[in-house]
């Protein structure tokens, strides 16, 4: 019996937009922002002394410039869609049950978009001031 082996880059028959494709890319193009975005987030908070410095002083202090807000958020979006789309990738090819595969890929996909939700409105609305009238409304728990 002969054996018929497809041409691997035959292009695709099927109609509408390829996202195979332009999740492929997008794990290559967010990779090497990511590269920039990362190693600068390392060297900028360890560099002058180390990890014990950081602490809430720290972050508020950064995140009074925009810019860092938009560093860290930009960071946060394609590091957590490329790890989504990264592990749908890993599921797509070990899931044996199109049920599992499917609700593996929903559940990435939903926690995914908490963690953008939730890590953007963190990054975004941050006020390190307390309200000086704080003391008035605090439970009789707090002496
Ligand atoms: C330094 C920055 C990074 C670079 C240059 C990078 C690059 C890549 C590339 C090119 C792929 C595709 C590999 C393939 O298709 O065979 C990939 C896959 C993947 N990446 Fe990243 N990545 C980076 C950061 C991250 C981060 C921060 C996460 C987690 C949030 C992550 C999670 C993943 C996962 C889960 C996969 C799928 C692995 C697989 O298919 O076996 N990566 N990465």
């Amino acid at each position: 019996m002969e054996i018929v082996i497809e041409t691997p880059n035959s292009p695709r028959k099927r109609k509408g937009a390829n996202w195979e494709k332009y999740g492929w890319m997008y794990m290559r193009i967010s990779g090497a922002v990511l590269i920039v975005l990362i190693f600068g987030h390392l060297i900028v908070n360890l560099w002058d002394k180390g990890v014990g410095a950081i602490d809430f002083a720290f972050v508020a202090g950064k995140w009074t410039n925009p810019f860092w807000q938009v560093w860290d958020v930009l960071m946060l979006w394609l590091a957590m869609i490329h790890g989504t789309n990264g592990m749908r990738t890993i599921t797509n090819d070990y899931a044996e049950k199109e049920w599992v595969r499917k609700t593996l890929n929903v559940s990435l996909w939903v926690v995914c978009a908490a963690l953008i939700i939730l890590g953007t409105l963190v990054a975004t609305t941050f006020d390190p001031c307390i309200d000086p009238n704080a003391v008035n409304y605090l439970p009789t728990v707090c002496k």
